[in-house]
């Protein structure tokens, strides 16, 4: 019997990250954040000088990464070969460098099996882009998060401003709505909901609203 998976797709900004932190702790669940395996990814080739269209060598990267998720008092953080890059790997450029990573097969299919292993029991909630399409089709709840793109650039500027980071909310719009393209419009796993996943958009719903919905939605499927 397969541990249960409740699947969070849906474009950057749109709050999956924290919406699935908070459920797999409501639910004390796994939790797979996928986008930061391609993060990783993306920073362990610039760790050891592979360019970001060496498919082969990036595929040979994604198969041998090493990464741990420790949490100690309740943080969480991620270490790439022993260094911790927790930070390093949340920059806009990093995203940037992952989505280019992220459009490359043989990467995605070196991923697949890692990504899976993250499903044990009791549960697991997968964040991502392919979780309910690809990598988890037979979940028990798929999510598609939504928001619109300028709800989305302004969470993000609150965040930066929040985190004493300068930023302008155009730009920040522009990145969002070009990264948004090339996530949708990729040959391989494009963002897009999954044929039985539930769109929420949370351009008007508070974070706990989301929460709420979510929990309901997955005692409704049992
Ligand atoms: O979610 P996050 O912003 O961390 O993801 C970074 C990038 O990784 C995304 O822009 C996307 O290109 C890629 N990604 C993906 N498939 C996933 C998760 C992330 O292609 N399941």
């Amino acid at each position: 019997e397969q541990a249960p998976v409740l699947t969070i797709d849906g474009p950057g900004g749109a709050g999956k990250g924290t919406i699935s932190g908070l459920m797999a702790d409501r639910l004390n669940w796994h939790l797979l954040d996928s986008g930061a395996l391609y993060r990783l990814i993306a920073q362990a080739a610039g760790k050891h000088q592979v360019a970001l269209d060496d498919e082969a060598a990036l595929a040979e990267l994604a198969e041998s990464l090493d990464v741990a998720f420790p949490v100690e008092d309740g943080q969480p953080s991620t270490l790439l070969e022993g260094e911790d890059v927790s930070r390093a790997i949340r920059t806009e450029q990093a995203g940037e460098r992952a989505s280019l990573v992220a459009s490359l097969p043989a990467v995605r299919q070196a991923l697949l099996k890692r990504q899976r292993d993250f499903c044990q029991s009791p549960g697991l909630v997968a964040d991502g882009r392919d979780m309910g399409t690809v990598v988890f089709p037979d979940a028990a709840l798929k999510i598609f998060l939504t928001a619109s793109a300028d709800e989305r650039a302004r969470r993000r500027y609150q965040q930066l401003q929040e985190a004493g980071v300068d930023a302008s909310l155009s730009s920040l719009l522009k990145e969002i709505q070009a990264r948004d393209a090339r996530d949708s419009q990729r040959v391989v796993a494009p963002l897009k909901p999954a044929d039985d996943a539930i769109t929420l958009d949370t351009t008007r719903l508070s974070i706990p609203e989301v929460v709420d919905q979510l929990t309901e939605l997955l005692v409704q499927r049992g």
